[in-house]
């Protein structure tokens, strides 16, 4: 299964749109994003895709955003997500409290650790578990960078918008 992983859209549309079409082009399952949507109508440039989401630090607004997850058949699932996909535990977490991040990560339960909030692209092993962060997708402080994510043969692919 291909997961696109995005995050930190911070109301970027046109950036939104583009990573949409990447994702559609690639064929993803559907998309994890690990929140700062900001504006919840900004979820619906996601229309398109099946959306996964947890919340930001930034997105203050729950209650519009779970509806606007839901206005596109997506689906929020609170600050924290934890599912098992081709035998491969994923835990989902915006990153706010970098403490909490490394315990998930340094806890040996998951395969794979799914986080945003630093900006920066990155793919790390610590013991039997990979740590993903797809950058910003709007592309501020960094490059607007998404991924794409293969459970079967845990390929991770980076893309730049
Ligand atoms: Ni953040």
């Amino acid at each position: 299964m291909k997961i696109g992983i995005i995050s930190d859209t911070h109301d970027h549309i046109p950036n939104i749109k583009k990573s949409v079409q990447i994702f559609k082009e690639k064929e993803v399952d559907f998309v994890l994003h690990l929140g700062d949507y900001i504006n919840p109508a900004a979820v619906n440039a996601f229309n398109g895709v099946k959306l996964i989401g947890v919340f930001g630090n930034n997105d203050g607004d729950k209650p519009r955003l779970i509806q606007a997850f839901g206005n596109i058949g997506g689906e929020i699932k609170g600050d924290f997500h934890e599912f098992e996909i081709d035998g491969l535990k994923f835990a989902c977490y915006h990153g706010t409290e970098r403490g909490l991040k490394n315990a998930l990560v340094e806890c040996g339960k998951y395969d794979v650790v799914v986080y945003g909030h630093t900006h920066e692209c990155k793919n790390k092993v610590i013991g039997n578990t990979l740590a993903l962060n797809p950058g910003t997708a709007h592309g501020f402080w960094n490059k607007a960078t998404v991924l794409i994510f293969d459970t079967e043969n845990k390929d991770t692919e980076i893309v730049n918008l």
